[in-house]
């Protein structure tokens, strides 16, 4: 899940930048009134509208070099919108922060880096500790489609995305493949492989792999309830479409400490 190499393109990538997920997480810190608690923050993507709609909020993330891109991201921003956000590096599955917030979020799927029961409870025991009563929790994951599950051609590369040009003048392609599928331990091992032209003509290839876990509706459910968690909405999209109103749609739960 190491970001290391290619966290500079993040904020380049066309799909995450189109995502329509940021009114959505900046409307929910409004209704809370914060302060909100971004688990995987990554480069601010959400974190950063947040904080400039005037919510204090806190970005933990384990990868430095994902912080690190929020920093530069936030250094831009102006003084009253730095100051409402704070980084804290940190792993999502034991981290104690002293202090607690009245709305946790975990936007793209940080959640689904964790493979395991045991480090997907550990991390929702941790995120209850730091809500106060009443305080809310929005748990945002892919619906698994099973037709993508079983869809032999995603272990080739595949993509359609523009190149993309970085501000130093390299161009990047980026491409995925699906590399390893575990249906038993329902795990994916994805690809993200990024092919990089030099503007001396230089061709470089980076292959980020991670593997995320894909849950579905009601093992989501259990782990939340096993948590302490009250869950109050299930939604299918970022416009609160219901659960089951499209296939797959999301799976973006809000649940109450
Ligand atoms: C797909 S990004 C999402 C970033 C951001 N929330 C957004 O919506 O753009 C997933 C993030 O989770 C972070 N992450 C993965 N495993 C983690 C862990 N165990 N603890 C904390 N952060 C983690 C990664 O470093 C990465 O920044």
């Amino acid at each position: 899940t190491e970001y290391a190499h290619t966290a500079e393109f993040y904020d380049f990538i066309t799909p995450y930048r189109e995502r329509q997920d940021v009114s959505f997480f900046v409307e929910m810190a409004r209704q809370t009134g914060g302060p909100a608690l971004e688990v995987g923050s990554g480069t601010g993507r959400v974190l950063i509208p947040t904080a400039r709609a005037g919510i204090e909020i806190t970005g933990l993330d384990l990868s430095p070099s994902m912080l690190a891109v929020c920093r530069k991201n936030l250094a831009q921003e102006p003084e009253d919108v730095q100051a409402r956000a704070q980084l804290v590096s940190g792993d999502m599955r034991n981290f104690n922060l002293e202090r607690r917030f009245n709305l946790a979020t975990l936007p793209f799927r940080p959640f689904q880096h964790l493979v395991t029961a045991a480090d997907q409870l550990a991390c929702l025991k941790t995120i209850h500790r730091h809500l106060n009563p009443g305080g809310k929790l929005i748990l945002d994951l892919f619906n698994p489609s099973v037709q993508f599950l079983a869809d032999e051609s995603k272990l080739q590369e595949f993509g359609d995305e523009a190149e993309f040009t970085m501000p130093d003048g390299r161009k990047v392609l980026r491409r995925a493949r699906i590399a390893a599928r575990d249906y038993f331990r329902q795990v994916q091992d994805s690809e993200l492989i990024y092919y990089i032209t030099h503007p001396d003509g230089r061709q470089e290839r980076l292959v980020h792999r991670f593997q995320m876990r894909y849950l579905f509706r009601y093992e989501a459910e259990h782990l939340l309830v096993r948590a302490g968690f009250e869950v109050e909405n299930l939604y299918a999209d970022y416009d609160k479409s219901p659960f089951g109103s499209k296939y797959p749609g999301e799976l973006i739960f809000v649940a109450k400490r």
